[in-house]
């Protein structure tokens, strides 16, 4: 047997190396969503410091993002981090201690702001002036590589103009730095469509976001309201709206947000870049953030129970949920990224109500296919309203109280043309009879091994004269 050697430790190290934390906390995000993670910090500083909701509770409120070779900078007039903060907003983690502060904020782990720093760069100053404190925290290289050092140098500072926070990310990473250049428009396009998607709402409703000086123009889903005789048939979104027993507002709205397209016009658009950039699908926003943007898949109840798959000719489709809580744990989110929690209870429910509402659209659909132009007339008789608009426009109409549903609330049913048959259209009458019975009839009209369907159109044929 061969000599051991005793050791003389009583504790070995176990800590983290921090090279190892940082590449692990960037590796499994994208940097769009890291940025947007940034986003979410501002409009949880809104929150933290505005004094009330009211219409337009993000106005005044601005992030300006700035992309350059070797620049990422982001500033805004969002409140600022509270001092009090600073024993977690930079540290990697959620505080079990901490206690949320404010209602309706996304931020949770506390991670989002040192990820996106990480991920783009090997140095970043945070400056930022919230209420009576003014301060900079400073990242830089050295620290990054000192595995052992968690402290962070921080000093005061003079901050001109309204509270808020500039964080600038230098030194960038090659592959950050690559899609930043200045000839690089693909980056700033894809980001500016996500923020233009994800944001919609809250820039709706008053924040201003800026890419490199360009003002993100809110994509928005507006839906045709006829708002003619409300009584009557016109082509208006079907709407339900409830507060559940868990205090989660919800409102729906589905419908046509242009006219359905004609075979022709389908083959058309499908070659154009108009097609690409449609607005079709269910779109969901959890307390004003998109998590699904114009979803056209099973995970919003196409192709599902009685409800059509997504095809060309249902491209005139398209629906808004919108979930409020003052509770964040009460909405159907993933807590860890955006995106939408499909198999919480609250969803499927309201989903229910989602294919309801789809199916009175695709049905509307088929039952005017070939006959477009005249659908074209039906259509432009709306105009096509926003959310909010709508929202207002169902106070007017009158709602039905649906108690017996999986989900209770109160709904509107749309009354959608329908089109007249011609006289002379053949239309399918179809019935079940026992068998015994059949042979019988078909024995009356003297051949017992005629077809059911034969009987059935002979029986027809005879009152039919009796009838004239
Ligand atoms: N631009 C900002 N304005 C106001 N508060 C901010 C800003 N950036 C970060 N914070 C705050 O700093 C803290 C740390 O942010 P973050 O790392 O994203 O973690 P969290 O998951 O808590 O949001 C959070 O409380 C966040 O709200
Ligand atoms: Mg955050």
């Amino acid at each position: 047997m061969k000599e051991t050697t005793p050791i003389d430790e009583k504790q070995i190290n176990a800590a983290p190396l921090k090279s190892f934390f940082v590449s692990m906390l960037t590796r499994d995000i994208d940097l769009e969503d890291s940025i947007l993670d940034l986003l979410d910090n501002c409009v949880d500083g809104i929150l933290r410091s505005r004094p009330d909701e009211g219409n337009q509770p993000y106005y005044g409120y601005k992030a300006e993002i700035r992309l350059e070779k070797d620049l990422f900078l982001i500033s805004d007039n969002c409140g600022g981090i509270p001092w009090n903060l600073h024993k977690y907003a930079f540290r990697m983690g959620r505080d079990p201690e901490r206690q949320s502060d404010a209602p309706g904020l996304v931020g949770y782990y506390g991670i989002g702001m040192k990820r996106a720093i990480f991920k783009m760069g090997r140095n970043c100053s945070i400056s930022t002036k919230n209420i009576n404190h003014q301060y900079q925290v400073e990242i830089t290289q050295d620290w990054l590589q000192d595995e052992y050092t968690w402290d962070l140098p921080v000093k005061n500072i003079n901050w001109k103009g309204k509270d808020g926070t500039i964080i600038k990310i230098t030194n960038l990473y090659s592959n950050i730095s690559k899609q930043f250049e200045e000839n690089s428009k693909k980056f700033t396009a894809n980001l500016e469509r996500i923020i233009s998607t994800h944001y919609a709402i809250i820039i709706e409703k008053g924040f201003e976001i800026k890419i490199n000086n360009q003002i993100v123009v809110p994509r928005t889903t507006k839906l045709v309201f006829d708002s003619h005789q409300l009584e009557q048939t016109g082509i208006r979104p079907f709407i339900f709206k409830t507060i559940t027993s868990d205090n989660v507002d919800v409102f729906l709205a589905v419908g046509f947000w242009r006219p359905p397209p004609s075979e022709n016009e389908i083959n058309e658009e499908k070659e154009s870049t108009k097609y690409s950039s449609m607005d079709a699908g269910w779109t969901i926003v959890c307390n004003d953030r998109v998590v699904v943007f114009c979803d056209r898949s099973e995970l919003t109840g196409w192709g599902e129970a009685g409800v059509p798959r997504f095809h060309n000719q249902f491209i005139a489709i398209s629906g808004v949920v919108e979930f409020r809580s003052k509770d964040p744990g009460k909405l159907p989110t993933k807590t860890t990224k955006r995106g939408l929690d499909s198999s919480a209870p609250i969803y499927l429910q309201v989903k229910n109500k989602m294919r309801e509402g789809m199916k009175i659209f695709t049905d509307y659909t088929n039952k005017w296919k070939g006959r477009e132009d005249e659908s074209k007339k039906q259509i432009s008789k709306g105009e096509n309203l926003p959310l909010r608009e709508i929202r207002q426009k169902s106070e007017k109409l009158s709602m039905n109280t649906t108690s017996r549903t999986v989900i209770p609330g109160e709904q509107y049913r749309p009354n959608l043309p329908k089109p007249e048959l011609p006289e002379s259209t053949a239309r399918r009458i179809s019935f079940v009879k026992e068998n015994i019975k059949i042979k019988k009839v078909a024995a009356y009209f003297g051949d017992s091994s005629l077809d059911p369907s034969d009987v059935g159109e002979k029986c027809f044929d005879l009152v039919y004269q009796e009838a004239k």
